[in-house]
């Protein structure tokens, strides 16, 4: 670790071989740093060689053979003229090889450590094909299932996502970008992706500023501080104009607010699309949109170098911008120590240790599985009674369909399915009957269920494997039904007439309905996408090795009509009261329209999500006690020292994740009815107590107000502690002048 003299003497350092290398340019080389390509387009052709030559690209994505990325890298410092390294970028997204659960069930581990190995190894990996960039975390906070990239999301809280983008970036970072196994991240989609309505993907958003500041940017703003070394725009039109030309965001927040160094990189195409979008009439006015908003690296398109050069003779964007852009692109390759050693060892692939790669995909998929139900504590299974068990559905014993959504390197071959795992943990005298029963988790035939319904009835109980597979979420892949798809429901209603004991293991890239399927199993684990070790780790949770320590961090709706449904809402004027709600078969003909009280809920469903933010069961019981506070009443500055016993009241030694949240009753702007704002994850025995604590800085009390500036006001505030958002246990205190 270096000391921060150490670190200024070294940016000085790098500021003076930028402003040397720019002074050398020629503006078609500017430009050409600019520019960031599709290797898979050019597939190391001659055009592709000679335009590196040429000093006309500055980076290249999709390219992961590392013979072929040296080379490329060989021709930029040996035959462009200024000898500039190229940016080698990836969605490197969850693992590179190895799989990782997807980014929604990283976040269900609730577990920092997890996520920054997750990061670490993902990085490992990848820099050994050569690439030196991915094109994570993402970091949009998602209220809304529909959306497929909410798999790719850490959910919808900005203090779990802040926590988690810190970690997940220093895993991919290191201590040192310069160290071969380091990437550098960029954090996406800058800004308010998420809010794209209707769940639909690319959709407009209109966020009102104060609550992008406070929701939206959040996790941004820690990734920076993290040290993100870059940021990318989302291809969503912001309050009318498209984040890859959007002043206020890419320069007032990014560059004047927070003073980022990094560089920025529009999406895929983004520039060109602002033409789509109706923002700008054709390539050249996109280029200038996006140059002058503070866009540095166009990926894909082509308008800045196509209309740049124009640009600036017209003088429209002037050569100092130019130079602002191109500097800040090379920081990072002086950041990541390309200048020094460009290519990278072809012996490192592979990279030694592919069992402690499987063994962290296993133990963060292994706390990612979030046990929704468990009904007359069925799980865990004891290997020793059951002589017959029948594993069902498309999801069993499908290597690929378990990896989720962003796998492009993925080693398939490296997966391990369920239906083999539960073989492996059982003992030889117990059967396992398997049948897929469905060709997909689409399929709309019966075929399958005459079979299914047969090994069920001669096995003692049944593990069905349901859900989505990887295709139906992701990016482009939003659904308005989240129902299971196909003919689910159905096969679940033929075997539960069989009357023999479901465990449901639900794999998917989203929150999925489950109000009624929930009534007709016996346990659910909600183990999303969980990557390479899916198997072993849903092995041993169902066996009782471990038990199920995920908790949610998305609510879980009863119905479409909810969305978007999230713990951390405001109050309203009225909100609703278990009094004032009234049921629609409940109304008599003739009832007047305000006998109900008026309040804010729906006549035709409940009020509350079916399942809630931070909501998760275990194989053991938790008891939280002792709510302490060391003082009541702080200052602005100070901060509050909170104390609690965390006990092990089960039989079970697991995993419990203390939650500590907050409300800050009156404010000059609405403030949600809960924020989180700590957590903890903590293993004890059975029958063990820990003393929990928290300190709670004012700081982390801060919003943005009605002048969009961060304030801590004084006033009164409720505090809770549990293991999920709707716990009870509560504390006052006050923040006086
Ligand atoms: C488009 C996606 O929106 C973005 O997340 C991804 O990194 C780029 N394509 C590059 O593949």
């Amino acid at each position: 670790m270096e000391t921060s003299e150490e670190t200024a003497k070294e940016s000085t350092t790098v500021e003076k071989k930028i402003t040397k290398l720019i002074q050398q340019m020629t503006v078609d080389e500017k430009i050409g740093q600019l520019s960031l390509v599709n290797s898979i387009y050019g597939k190391i052709s001659k055009s592709l060689k000679q335009t590196i030559a040429d000093g006309k690209i500055g980076g290249i994505l999709n390219e992961v053979d590392v013979n072929v990325v040296n080379e490329l890298q060989r021709i930029a410092r040996e035959e462009s003229r200024l000898g500039i390294p190229l940016l080698v970028g990836r969605d490197v997204i969850h693992g590179f090889k190895t799989i990782f659960p997807i980014p929604l069930g990283l976040s269900s581990t609730w577990n920092t450590e997890i996520v920054k190995q997750c990061g670490r190894i993902s990085a490992r990996e990848a820099s050994a094909a050569g690439i030196n960039w991915t094109f994570a975390p993402m970091l949009d906070i998602s209220r809304d299932p529909r959306w497929g990239r909410i798999a790719e999301s850490f959910g919808e809280d900005p203090y779990l996502s802040c926590e988690l983008a810190k970690a997940i970036i220093s895993g991919f970072q290191g201590d040192d970008l310069r160290n071969p196994d380091c990437i550098a991240a960029c954090a996406k989609h800058f800004a308010g992706y998420g809010a794209s309505e209707g769940g639909k993907d690319y959709n407009t958003t209109n966020i009102p500023e104060n609550e992008l500041r406070n929701v939206y940017l959040r996790p941004f703003k820690a990734a920076l501080d993290a040290g993100a070394v870059s940021v990318m725009t989302s291809f969503s039109d912001l309050n009318g104009i498209p984040a890859s030309a959007n002043v206020f965001l890419l320069k007032q927040i990014l560059r004047h607010e927070w003073h980022f160094e990094g560089f920025v990189v529009s999406d895929w195409e983004s520039i060109s699309q602002l033409s789509v979008h109706g923002l700008t009439a054709n390539n050249r006015e996109a280029a200038y949109e996006a140059a002058n908003a503070g866009v540095d690296m166009e990926m894909v398109s082509r308008t800045y170098a196509d209309h740049l050069a124009d640009l600036v003779r017209e003088e429209r964007i002037s050569e100092d911008q130019i130079d602002i852009m191109v500097s800040n692109i090379l920081r990072a390759k002086f950041r990541l120590g390309l200048f020094d050693t460009p290519l990278t060892k072809t012996d490192r692939a592979g990279n030694g240790k592919p069992h402690k790669h499987l063994e962290a995909a296993k133990q963060s998929a292994t706390q990612s599985c979030v046990l929704l139900e468990n009904r007359h504590g069925i799980l865990p299974l004891s290997k020793k009674e059951l002589s017959s068990i029948a594993v069902i559905g498309p999801l069993a014993d499908d290597p690929y369909e378990q990896l989720g959504t962003w796998i492009f390197d993925g080693d398939r071959d490296l997966s391990q399915t369920p239906l083999n795992a539960i073989k492996a943990i059982v003992d030889d005298s117990t059967e396992i009957h398997f049948c897929r029963a469905m060709e997909t988790t689409r399929s709309k035939t019966r075929k399958g269920f005459g079979e299914a319904i047969k090994v069920s009835e001669k096995s003692d109980l049944i593990i069905l494997f349901l859900g989505e597979e990887s295709v139906l979420s992701g990016e482009a892949h939003c659904r308005a039904d989240l129902n299971m798809p196909g003919n689910q429901n159905e096969l679940i209603d033929e075997i539960a007439k069989t009357g023999k004991p479901i465990i449901l293991v639900i794999m998917a890239g989203r929150p999925l309905l489950l109000e009624e399927i929930r009534k007709k199993v016996d346990s659910i684990l909600y183990a999303w996408h969980p990557g390479t070790m899916a198997g072993p780790a849903i092995a041993d949770l169902l066996f009782g090795i471990e038990s199920p320590s995920g908790k949610l961090p998305v609510t879980f709706p009863r119905a479409v009509g909810q969305i978007p449904i999230y713990y951390n809402h405001k109050n309203t004027g009225r909100p609703a009261t278990d009094e004032s709600i009234i049921k629609i078969d409940d109304i008599k003909p003739g009832t007047p329209q305000h006998s109900s009280g008026d309040t804010s809920f729906y006549l035709d469903i409940d009020n509350l999500p079916l399942y809630p933010f931070g909501y998760g069961l275990s194989y053991s019981e938790f008891k939280y006690s002792h709510l302490k506070l060391d003082k009541h009443r702080i200052k602005s500055g100070e901060s509050i020292k909170i104390n609690f016993d965390l006990t092990n009241t089960g039989r079970f030694e697991a995993e419990e994740v203390a939650q500590l949240y907050i409300r800050d009753l009156v404010g000059s702007v609405t403030r949600p009815v809960k924020e989180l704002k700590g957590f903890k994850k903590v293993r004890l025995r059975a029958g063990e107590t820990a003393s929990i604590s928290f300190e709670l800085a004012t700081d982390y009390l801060a919003f943005y107000g009605r002048d969009s500036k961060l304030i801590t006001e004084p006033g009164k505030f409720h505090l809770w502690v549990g293991g999920c958002s709707d716990t009870d246990l509560c504390a006052e205190f006050e923040i006086i002048e």
